[in-house]
């Protein structure tokens, strides 16, 4: 089963804060009972409104949920709230000296509900959410229609907490993980995230000759583009290039697979950033 640190089930057995603030000053409330977890969050502001006195928190969820609530409500006491703000997911987790990736998703709910909060307080909008329970406007395009998660929200988690895989996507998020609808979608993001950071560090070369761009073309996919499919038990061959036109067959579990579309898409993406924007990639049989 989950190999959990004693932090967590001392945390787990006698959580710290559980229970309602009546006078609190922000509330948050994410998950839903449908999802498996839902977490509500209340928090004490001294008189001048400044920092946070207390912090209580009532949930429903698995003995990580519960360690992750009590010590994001112990993280926050003393803070303001846009030091409070400051607290990641991973931080919760390292409070409690590391949480099981399959298990990291309670930590961004907590995460989640310390915004959702602090939102309501302020009465601006909750900045990126995918549980959308707290009735807080949710931005961007519902992706994971089981979880009621957006786009903007799975983006950040993937880009905040460096996620490469659908997989790591589910642990972090639970997004994918009932029907799996959403993975094509979910891997597409993780493309998109991955891009958006490569255009910042990458350098491109100023003029490729054919055979540089050959190179690059095979480095890329070795390092770059075959790990990440490993990651999800696929493979690729590279079959042949044309031009900048890059013939690929799918091996593993990408044979086959209803979303081998998407995962060309994906090889092409990579491609364009870091060799050439001018090359596409074609599936073959090989
Ligand atoms: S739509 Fe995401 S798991 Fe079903």
């Amino acid at each position: 089963m989950w190999d959990y640190t004693d932090k967590v089930k001392e945390h787990f057995l006698n959580p710290r804060n559980v229970g309602e603030i009546t006078d609190a000053d922000a509330v948050g409330e994410v998950g839903s009972l449908a999802c498996g977890d839902a977490l509500k969050l209340f928090i004490k502001l001294d008189e001048n409104k400044e920092r946070i006195v207390d912090a209580k928190f009532q949930t429903f969820g698995c003995g990580s949920a519960i360690a992750s609530s009590s010590a994001l409500t112990e993280m926050v006491k003393g803070k303001t709230l846009d030091e409070a703000l400051e607290i990641t997911n991973q931080q919760i987790a390292d409070f409690l000296g590391g949480l099981p990736e399959e298990k990291m998703h309670c930590s961004v709910m907590g995460q989640e509900a310390l915004e959702a909060a602090i939102a309501k307080y302020r009465g601006v909008e909750a900045p990126a959410h995918g549980h959308g329970h707290d009735h807080v406007e949710t931005e961007g395009e519902l992706v994971c229609k089981c979880f009621g998660l957006t786009d903007v929200f799975l983006k950040k988690v993937i880009a905040s907490n460096k996620l490469t895989t659908a997989e790591q996507v589910t642990h972090f998020t639970k997004a994918g993980g009932a029907c799996g609808g959403c993975i094509p979608k979910i891997k597409d993001l993780i493309a998109e995230v991955l891009g958006e950071e490569k255009k910042v560090t990458a350098e491109k070369p100023a003029k490729l000759t054919n055979l540089r761009k050959m190179q690059l073309i095979q480095e890329t996919l070795e390092n770059e583009v075959r790990p990440q499919l490993w990651a999800d038990g696929g493979d690729l061959e590279l079959i042949d290039i044309d031009g900048s036109n890059v013939q690929v067959a799918f091996r593993k579990a990408c044979a086959g697979c209803a979303s081998s579309g998407y995962t060309a898409k994906f090889v092409e993406q990579k491609l364009r950033e870091l060799v050439s924007p001018d090359i596409t990639v074609q599936e073959v049989q090989g």
